[in-house]
């Protein structure tokens, strides 16, 4: 292990176990260092990326011309539902967390996370759990239950109470992902509200903390919800109650209601940490101070406090009464107006700024603009009058992935490709860079906004055969699906090659941002306190 010396050696520094510290497996299933714990997070997240992946280009090889190919409906639905919940769960939120671990200690001048140990937990109840997910695929090979859960990740009832095995695999699944958020968002809160370097008040606190501060109480305030509904659905299938079965006095709506109280917040949870890394990269390339700190902040609160009362816009279809529809129609668009505060705040760093478009800076503006869709195209959904024209179509699809793969996964990109020379060492491979980025935006394009018109059209969601009129939107759609997928193997193949090697990355990594970084180095020079993070 003559490569992880100087890591053994900065461990040992800082936790004063010296020579006896494992090496090997053992050190990583033991460690409580942040950075370490950072790296398993995000490399975790990097192979459910491509397991989530490979899953829904199955999906899209269906879909590539009306009929049935390759798999039978069923196995369809199992891969769409088992696609969402591993990007969701098992990718976009340990890669935000990976961040968090990184980030976090090194903004604040912190020496570690609060509860390292809680740390470690929280990463190794991941494997189990995305275990837990895909293992019914591999136990149906071999004759063993009817496959992975089939009722999408939104598990509704009463479909979910009659589903397979799978539910319950899902159930225990969601139980452990569960437990690892809570633990995660406990040690954050703690990290940020007692670690900070004396000096850093609340108002100085870098805005990626914020984000992730904010991130954290919207995990422990939603977590329990999703909990205690797939805990009921577990008692509906099993133990003979009927919290959602109709037929004996309970309420399939019920069900919708709890999911999605856990549901529409968890969106905020994969946008709030990229929100708050956008600021930092935007400030670095515009050579600019961030535009608008505390309208920020402000508008972080705004959106968490506004993102768990506005549920039911996911079902005002169900038949809810008028009132509520209004209810939840205007406090949806509510969320437009601190959304529009950042994306103003964001175009206001950058302006009359000294630009420069390193791959992090592109990855950032090709965020602002796509999630800018997500945003406008949600607008248009929350509107009761145009859902009813829209609800469970193809229009929702593609609403969604430009929020989630154009905000959420390339923020992730984003971020990478920022903070990978403060990690590694190491510059990352321009070209290749900007080669990964434009082949995605084209091909995240080319995959999602046919898929608009789809739903416009009239194609409804999680369908494995459709009409000919829907086909040559679908062969696009698809073949756009293809390149995107396989361009992330460049991304792979960069973040491999920037941790093996490569030109060496100075103190201040990105030219020109003298005064503008947050970042303590870390672990912090002992008894140096006086040097506080430079914040303009
Ligand atoms: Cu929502």
């Amino acid at each position: 292990m003559s490569n992880a010396s100087s890591l053994d050696q900065h461990a040992a520094d800082q936790h004063g176990y010296g020579a006896s510290h494992p090496s090997g497996i053992l050190r990583w299933l033991t460690t409580t260092n942040h950075k370490e714990i950072g790296s398993m997070y995000l490399i975790f997240a990097l192979i459910m990326f491509f397991v989530g992946g490979a899953m829904i280009l199955a999906v899209r090889a269906e879909l590539f011309q009306p009929g049935l190919q390759l798999m039978q409906p069923e196995f369809f639905n199992q891969l769409i539902g088992v696609h969402a919940l591993v990007m969701i769960f098992a990718a976009l939120m340990p890669a935000a967390t990976g961040f968090a671990n990184w980030q976090i200690p090194l903004m604040i001048g912190a020496p570690d996370m609060a509860l390292p140990r809680i740390n470690n937990w929280g990463f190794w109840l991941l494997p189990p759990a995305a275990t837990l997910l895909t293992l019914p695929f591999i136990l149906a090979l071999f004759g063993i239950g009817d496959g992975a859960v089939a009722t999408g990740w939104t598990l509704y009832a009463p479909l979910s109470v009659q589903g397979g095995m799978g539910v319950d695999f899902a159930i225990f699944a969601i139980h452990i992902l569960g437990i690892s958020s809570i633990l995660g968002s406990i040690n954050i809160i703690v990290t940020i509200f007692n670690l900070r370097a004396p000096g850093m008040t609340m108002m100085k606190l870098p805005l990626f903390c914020w984000g992730w501060l904010i991130t954290a109480f919207l995990l422990i305030a939603t977590i329990p919800v999703l909990a205690g509904a797939v805990t009921m659905l577990l008692t509906d299938r099993h133990f003979g109650t009927n919290f959602f079965n109709a037929a004996g006095g309970g309420d399939p709506i019920l069900f919708q209601h709890l999911f999605w109280f856990f549901g529409h917040p968890e969106v905020y949870i994969l946008l709030l940490p990229v929100w708050g890394l956008m600021p930092h990269v935007i400030s670095t390339f515009s050579r600019k101070a961030v535009y608008g700190y505390k309208a920020q902040v402000y508008a972080f609160i705004a959106i968490g406090v506004l993102g768990v009362i506005v549920w039911a816009h996911h079902f005002l279809t169900a038949g809810l009464p008028v009132p509520a529809l209004l209810y939840f129609m205007y406090s949806t668009m509510a969320i437009s107006l601190p959304l529009a505060v950042l994306f103003f705040c964001w175009i206001a760093t950058m302006w009359r700024g000294a630009m420069s478009f390193e791959t992090p800076m592109l990855f950032a503006l090709g965020f602002i603009v796509l999630f800018g869709m997500a945003g406008l195209t949600g607008l248009v959904l929350a509107d009761v009058a145009a859902d009813a024209q829209y609800h469970h179509s193809y229009f929702v699809v593609a609403h969604f992935h430009y929020a989630l793969f154009a905000g959420g996964i390339m923020g992730v990109m984003t971020g990478v490709y920022f903070w990978l020379p403060k990690w590694t060492g190491h510059m990352v491979d321009e070209k290749l860079g900007k080669l990964h980025f434009w082949l995605t935006v084209i091909s995240f394009n080319l995959t999602f906004m046919p898929q608009f018109f789809l739903g416009l059209a009239g194609m409804p969601r999680r369908i494995p055969d459709y009409a000919l009129q829907f086909a040559e939107f679908n062969a696009i759609s698809t073949v756009g699906a293809f390149i995107l997928g396989f361009s992330q193997l460049i991304f792979a193949y960069v973040v491999w090659k920037c941790i093996r090697g490569g030109e060496k990355a100075s103190d201040k990594v990105w030219e020109g941002t003298e005064g503008l970084e947050w970042d303590l180095p870390s672990p912090p020079p002992l008894h140096s306190w006086e040097i506080q993070p430079v914040i303009k």
